[in-house]
């Protein structure tokens, strides 16, 4: 399904939609280049799930966990230019196994092995014109 998505505002109002329905378990991989709203559809999704800290990019930690509503966690990675994950593959696959965990990743490829078949690929693509930007959720189901 595409979506458009006219400003950042908008982005973050996608994603908190979209944070509200999870429960827990969901794994997402968001793909878009650099710039695309990867990180900034992250932080909507965060307070969708009542996450009260600030979402911040995981670029150069790798990976960063927040407190959600319900004991439930938030588990942002950013895999950006690595082309191997090392031992932060068995991480993403401790995360994604996790039902009390949500697990968000940006540029998979690396982790693309422990990632399961059902997870859910939102793209993110630049529109011509401006600010805009569309969104496709794609569901592996
Ligand atoms: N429609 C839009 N959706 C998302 N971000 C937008 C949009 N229009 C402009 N932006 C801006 O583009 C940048 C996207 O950055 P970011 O979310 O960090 O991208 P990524 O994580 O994909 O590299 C932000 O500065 C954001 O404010
Ligand atoms: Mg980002």
């Amino acid at each position: 399904m595409k979506t458009y998505i006219a400003d950042t505002d908008e982005m973050k109002d996608y994603g908190q939609k979209l944070g509200r329905t999870f429960r827990g378990g969901e794994v997402l991989e968001l793909v878009g280049d650099v710039g695309a709203g990867k990180t900034t559809l992250v932080k909507g999704i965060a307070i969708g799930l009542g996450v009260e800290d600030d979402v911040q990019s995981p670029s150069f930690t790798l990976s960063r966990v927040y407190e959600a509503r319900d004991g439930l966690q938030l588990h942002h990675y950013d895999f950006y230019r690595l082309h191997d994950a090392g031992i932060m593959s068995y991480e993403v696959a401790e995360s994604v196994n996790d039902s009390k965990v949500v697990t968000v990743i940006e540029w998979a490829a690396s982790v693309a092995n422990v990632l399961p078949e059902n997870r859910q690929r939102i793209i993110i693509a630049y529109k011509p014109s401006g600010v805009g930007r569309e969104i496709d959720v794609e569901s592996k189901i």
